[in-house]
């Protein structure tokens, strides 16, 4: 069965074709780089690209997949968590497609296609598994009974680890976004140059990064040019030791508590090269296995709606066309 995902909930445009929520036939992602200049994602700008963008795109997934609209059984879009401007382009293009040839339309929550992303890469992974979600708008650590039955463990009561990222990248002069920058330079830096807080550990599954961030801004401030520029992979490294020590501990802890053996990540920050390492490490350590998705398939891409949009079909058949964009649409 050939899926056309459709993810355009924030400064992504992508499409992909899936088969049997397994095989990638295509992927296209472009990012948007206009944003770069703002500092940040504006959502109108975003809108009006991905419509002058999104029919190139699915003209491109089609033909890379080499499949015509004929060949494709389901279409699913992304119908939230997002921006409601640049939900509602990718989402509209998907009922309308739909509607017109006739093929069953779904729309898929972003965060289930996240975790979906570790279901599609790794057919090994148990269907009872633990996951912790981090990306730039979200971080939560979620038990996946099995896909589509989840219990929320915890999440952060502020900043989303990706966005605690992004801010320190802005800090330091790193452009944005500037997650994978700051891991980049990291490689390079002492992560106990500087021992930055670590904030709520005791208090259950639940996360904070908003104190981290103002922290290194405090740290920042008081820093000569001289100093900065010498320490400034150490700094980086410091500061990125301190965010996922704590994802690691909390998700090894929960993992524990539950009884859990499989535990993934996925999202934008499920790309960082200390994340992966260290929750490898600590996991294997009380016999318990880490799966993680390629580097593509951490940041937003279609290939992992795709997947999401056909393991929901599979259980419930198809959506309704009624389907809205939601913007804080939660994982149920
Ligand atoms: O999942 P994603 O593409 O978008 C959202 O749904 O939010 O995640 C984007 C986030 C950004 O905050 C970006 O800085 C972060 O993921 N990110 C990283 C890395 N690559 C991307 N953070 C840390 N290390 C990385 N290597
Ligand atoms: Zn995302």
């Amino acid at each position: 069965m050939m899926t056309l995902g459709i993810e355009t909930s924030c400064d992504e445009t992508s499409m992909a074709v899936v088969e049997d929520g397994r095989r990638i036939l295509s992927n296209i992602i472009l990012s948007q780089m206009i944003h770069t200049e703002f500092g940040g994602v504006v959502p109108e700008v975003a809108s009006r690209e991905h419509l002058k963008t999104i029919t190139p795109i699915y003209r491109q997934a089609l033909s890379k997949a080499g499949v015509s609209l004929k060949q494709i059984n389901l279409i699913a879009a992304t119908m939230g968590p997002g921006l409601v401007g640049p939900l509602l382009v990718g989402l509209s293009f998907a009922k309308g497609l739909a509607f017109a040839a006739h093929i069953p339309f779904i729309a898929v929550n972003h965060m289930e296609g996240h975790l979906a992303a570790n279901i599609l890469e790794h057919p090994d992974l148990d269907p009872h598994h633990l996951t912790l979600i981090v990306s730039g708008g979200h971080t939560m650590l979620v038990e996946v009974r099995r896909f589509g039955e989840y219990e929320i463990l915890g999440k952060t009561k502020d900043d989303a680890a990706g966005e605690a990222f992004d801010k320190v990248a802005k800090l330091m002069g790193l452009g944005y976004p500037g997650g994978a920058e700051v891991d980049r330079l990291a490689r390079e830096g002492n992560p106990q140059y500087y021992r930055f807080p670590r904030a709520m550990r005791k208090e259950g599954y639940y996360f904070s990064f908003s104190g981290l961030k103002t922290a290194v801004s405090l740290y920042l401030n008081k820093l000569d040019r001289a100093t900065f520029e010498k320490h400034q992979a150490d700094i980086a490294a410091s500061f990125q030791e301190a965010v996922v020590e704590i994802l690691v501990e909390k998700t090894v802890r929960a993992a524990q508590e539950k009884n859990i053996r499989h535990v993934t990540i996925s999202g934008g920050v499920a790309a960082n090269s200390r994340l992966r390492n260290l929750m490898t490490e600590k996991l294997k350590h009380v016999n318990k296995y880490l799966f993680y998705p390629s580097p593509v398939l951490c940041t937003d891409n279609a290939a992992m709606i795709a997947a999401a949009g056909f393991y929901r079909f599979e259980k419930e058949g198809p959506g309704e066309f009624i389907s809205e964009a939601v913007p804080y649409l939660k994982l149920q």
